[in-house]
């Protein structure tokens, strides 16, 4: 299975942070936004992953990240010229997927939980043997701001709407989705929405109408964090820190997880850890050795 991450978009919701920056580079806590998106990526022990930026940003993405060999996996980069839409992510990715099926995580959104790595491997392994579409409902206040699930009296899934006014259940779909390779060419036939983009609840949709859409509920352990406002920003930040401080152990650390998969050795995680050693990052990476 192969990995995208979408980090486009100009981040206006934010300026006047992202005017300069692309959004999903400032910093929640201590580390790039990024980096959490493509932990969930590792955790889910996919290699080849594919970031999705804007001309102007891409090439701070490649500072960033370079090939990936340093952490054993592998990164490409592809443009999106215009925001056409999340969607737009497998046609821009073509190419990259090739024949493989694909996990798209959009590059703003956080989780974490005990859960999560285990959620991640089974959703894998359901859309590797029997193909179709994984989404994932999560309880929020107001879900107004996202795709939101709505479910018929015995619980099936019989529709997903994209910002509907009136939503019809409280559970959001986070941006996590598993799809086999037909999303290449459901995506590709796609009618733009009102607002003129090329919806991934639309794609959604297509698998739900094929009966091909299976949707699995989060529950109440699992942390899924907003970062759509400097409130979302700060208090993601915070959650961060809090647990970090707590328990000794980092979230979202790319070297860590490499590290435990053993895409890299003990001696490549020193190397980077030297490089960092005046920094608590670095520290903790030489700490696991
Ligand atoms: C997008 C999707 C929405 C999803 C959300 C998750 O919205 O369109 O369905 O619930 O991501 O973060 P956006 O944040 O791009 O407005």
């Amino acid at each position: 299975m192969k990995g995208i991450i979408l980090a486009g978009g100009k981040g206006t919701r934010l300026y006047p942070m992202t005017k300069a920056v692309s959004k999903q580079l400032l910093p929640i806590y201590d580390k790039p936004l990024v980096y959490y998106p493509i932990s969930v990526l590792l955790l889910a022990g996919i290699k080849d992953i594919l970031i999705i930026s804007t001309p102007a940003d891409i090439g701070d993405y490649k500072d960033l990240l370079g090939d990936g060999s340093k952490l054993g996996v592998n990164f490409q980069y592809k443009i999106q010229d215009k925001p056409r839409g999340l969607a737009d992510a497998f046609i821009v990715g073509e190419e990259f997927i090739g024949d493989d099926n694909v996990c798209l995580v959009l590059g703003d959104n956080v989780f974490y939980g005990q859960d999560l790595t285990k959620i991640l491997n089974e959703s894998k392994r359901q859309i590797d043997e029997v193909g179709g579409a994984m989404v994932f409902g999560y309880p929020v206040k107001d879900a107004t701001a996202f795709g939101v699930v709505e479910f018929d009296k015995d619980n099936n899934v019989i529709s997903i709407e994209e910002k509907p006014e009136k939503p019809k259940s409280n559970f959001a779909v986070p941006g996590l989705y598993f799809y086999d390779n037909n999303v290449i060419e459901i995506a590709k036939n796609v009618k733009p929405s009102a607002r003129g983009e090329i919806e991934i609840t639309s794609v959604n949709n297509a698998y739900l109408e094929a009966s091909r859409l299976k949707v699995a509920l989060m529950k109440r352990g699992m942390a899924w964090l907003d970062t759509g406002s400097p409130e979302g920003m700060l208090k993601a930040a915070e959650f961060v820190e809090a647990v970090q401080a707590r328990q000794g152990f980092y979230i979202a650390c790319l070297e860590e997880i490499v590290w435990r998969r053993g895409f890299i050795d003990d001696d490549q995680l020193r190397a980077i850890g030297e490089e960092l050693s005046m920094t608590e990052y670095g520290k903790y990476l030489l700490s696991l050795l």
